[in-house]
């Protein structure tokens, strides 16, 4: 028997299902029940009814999953695979800057921690962050976190031009505007932020035809010259029903496995090769065998965090809906 069989028979043995995020390795994608945006698959998991969900991802979505349905087994098949943007915003901070605007409603972008989570009125991913930012009332100051360029994407397409910049000494710089600010975190995904502007405009001269779609974790000036901005799941969406024949891709790598599968007729070109997140790719279709026959690594919430965290998911989930 292959290791894909072995998976497969793993997996039924153990009603586990196989959720994998869009910047998984193609051969994970392939292998699994659903793959998803982080929305979607935020939503597959509290949906779920299997018993152990093994989660292709990285650290914070199967926490997210671990958080949303308590009584299944959780697994990440490595340990390791983080995300650094996540790191970058630590409970103790946030709770220093909620001190300075008490009366800010706190966005987190799921990607988070569960104890930012937890210290969070709402969360929200890039596929709603939008729909999120315009759910609060112009008149309460917003703290989004962690990822600035998100935050700023999300905050000017809800019309909210009052920014304030957090910087790494937490000296805050601010642009003038109508209404409540919109306080954000100086976190950043490296990946998105290391797609440089210049790349873009190489790429684009390259490839004069091709239409620029673009993840909102990028730097605000790459997000302007896209076509279009979105999700990878939106991305996917968009290309797919384009009329369109040539699309270059500014987001990690792992989403131009499913744009070229559902779209054999139409081409894709990354903007840089050096688009890659090596924590999405440390999940293996070896480590994923492993972890069914383990059963470990689970990853697991604290109780208090978890109920915490859970009141953000689901005021995100319930606008989703
Ligand atoms: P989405 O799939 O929600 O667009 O998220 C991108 C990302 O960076 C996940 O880590
Ligand atoms: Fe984190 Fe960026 Fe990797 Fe997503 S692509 S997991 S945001 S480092």
């Amino acid at each position: 028997m292959n290791l894909v069989e072995r998976i497969r028979e793993l997996k039924r043995k153990r009603k586990a299902v196989l959720l994998a995020h869009y910047y998984q390795r193609a051969e994970v994608q392939d292998i699994a029940d659903i793959v998803g945006d982080s929305l979607k698959l935020a939503i597959e998991a509290a949906r779920t009814d299997a018993e152990v969900v093994v989660f292709c991802g990285v650290h914070f979505m199967a926490e997210t999953a671990a958080i949303t349905c308590p009584d299944r087994v959780v697994l990440l098949p490595d340990a390791n695979s983080g995300c650094p943007m996540a790191d970058m915003c630590h409970p103790r901070e946030l709770a220093e800057l909620k001190s300075r605007y008490p009366d800010a409603v706190v966005v987190s972008y799921v990607n988070s921690s569960a104890a930012v989570k937890a210290q969070s009125d709402i969360c929200c991913t890039s596929a709603n962050a939008v729909k999120v930012m315009k759910s609060v009332p112009t008149d309460r100051p917003v703290i989004f976190v962690p990822d600035r360029w998100l935050g700023q994407y999300a905050a000017e397409r809800a019309g909210r031009s009052r920014l304030i910049w957090a910087d790494s000494t937490r000296d805050l710089a601010e642009r003038e505007g109508e209404g409540a600010p919109v306080v954000l975190w100086d976190g950043y995904c490296h990946v998105h932020h290391h797609i440089l502007p210049e790349f873009v405009r190489e790429a684009m001269a390259k490839h004069p035809e091709a239409e620029l779609c673009a993840h909102p974790e990028c730097r605000d000036e790459v997000v302007k010259m896209a076509r279009f901005t979105g999700s990878t799941g939106q991305i996917l969406a968009w290309c797919s029903s384009s009329e369109h024949r040539e699309f270059l891709i500014a987001t990690e790598e792992g989403i131009l496995h499913p744009l070229r599968k559902a779209n054999p007729d139409k081409t894709f070109h990354p903007v840089t090769s050096l688009a890659v997140c090596h924590d999405m790719k440390l999940v293996t279709l070896e480590k994923i065998l492993w972890a069914l026959e383990d059963m470990e690594p689970r990853v697991t919430v604290e109780a208090e965090t978890a109920a915490g965290a859970r009141k953000a998911i689901d005021a995100m989930l319930a606008l989703s809906a």
